[in-house]
């Protein structure tokens, strides 16, 4: 009799399937993933895919979507349907077109966190990674940004051009949970230690930071660096992820309790029954999937040359 693990592994050989994960999933599904990600980096790994008929995706439902849209060919499955980001239903599509009826001259930036009939209405996303690089590239003096207002504030401090969130208070709950004081405080405790916070959380906490980075940015920043401490403003299982890549160096998080029960949906068990049944499939309605991919490439063509191939879990070409 197998044990999970194993049937995991009997059946992605048996249906051709690979196994995505994104940072902030748990420990056990971080180790049975094929690649683990930020959401760029799983965007590019999608698109790549070519002999694989099964993807199962280990994240929220913006980033499976993302994954159907960039591979219609391929199977997307999650394991669990219900795991939603709830940034990414801050801003609907009927709320895009209003504004852009009010600012007709400005470009349309979103955030790769959200749904597939908001970025169908998007001139061009953008990842946590390459947002200050994608609003450099347009020629608008005036960029519609959303749905992170912490996000949109982050990018106004690297250009010169107007952002304007939208809405003007779409925020993610777990780093809203990061906060200024305790950051402080921490850094007072240990002050060898490096500041790395993620660009959703508010502007005090990323003033005070040393560095604001993607999910993807620390691990690259933390792999080279000299620097043996550090103190990280993420959802929790990003500091798992470090971790196993750096067994030699200390992570701190800013906020212990700081948990996406979003991703944690996802659970071995729920993967293996996923795989088993080939449920649940992620569909996205055709006009909307045409739509929404051109902003997403356009996103990637211009970011796709710095992409580091540098992940964990890579384990072979797909
Ligand atoms: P990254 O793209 O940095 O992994 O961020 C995704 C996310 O949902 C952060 O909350
Ligand atoms: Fe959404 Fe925040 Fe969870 Fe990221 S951490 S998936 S933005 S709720």
């Amino acid at each position: 009799m197998l044990n999970d693990l194993q049937e995991i592994e009997r059946l992605k050989e048996e249906k051709n399937a690979i196994i995505l994960a994104h940072n902030y999933q748990t420990k056990d599904i971080q180790e049975i993933a094929d690649f683990v990600g930020d959401s760029l980096e799983l965007c590019i790994k999608v698109s790549e895919i070519e002999k694989t008929e099964i993807v199962v995706f280990c994240g929220v439902d913006f980033m499976a979507e993302t994954a159907a849209i960039l591979n219609p060919h391929k199977k997307i499955l999650i394991p669990d349907k219900d795991a939603k980001c709830p940034m990414a239903h801050m801003l609907s599509a009927e709320d895009i077109k209003k504004a852009k009826k009010t600012y007709p001259e400005a470009a349309m930036v979103l955030y790769i966190n959200t749904l597939a009939e908001a970025k169908a209405e998007a001139d061009i996303l953008c990842t946590s990674a390459n947002a200050v690089q994608v609003v450099r590239t347009l020629p608008h003096e005036k960029i519609l940004f959303g749905p992170d207002m912490n996000l949109a504030w982050y990018v106004s401090q690297h250009v010169n051009k107007e952002i304007i969130p939208l809405p003007p208070q779409g925020h993610c709950y777990v780093h809203k949970m990061f906060n200024f004081g305790d950051l402080y405080f921490l850094s007072e405790k240990n002050q060898d230690a490096e500041i790395l916070v993620h660009p959703e959380c508010n502007p005090n906490v990323q003033k005070f930071a040393d560095k604001v980075l993607s999910t993807g940015g620390m691990i690259n920043h933390v792999k080279p660096s000299k620097q043996k401490k550090f103190i990280i403003a993420t959802e929790l299982d990003m500091i798992t992820r470090l971790k196993r890549e750096n067994p030699d160096k200390k992570f701190i998080p800013a906020f212990n309790k700081a948990t996406c029960e979003n991703m944690k949906m996802h659970s071995i068990e729920k993967v293996k029954n996923c795989l088993l049944n080939e449920e649940f499939v992620v569909q996205v309605n055709k006009k909307i999937e045409d739509k929404s991919r051109v902003a997403i490439e356009r996103m990637m063509e211009i970011t796709k040359n710095q992409y580091l191939n540098s992940q964990i879990n890579n384990k072979e070409a797909y």
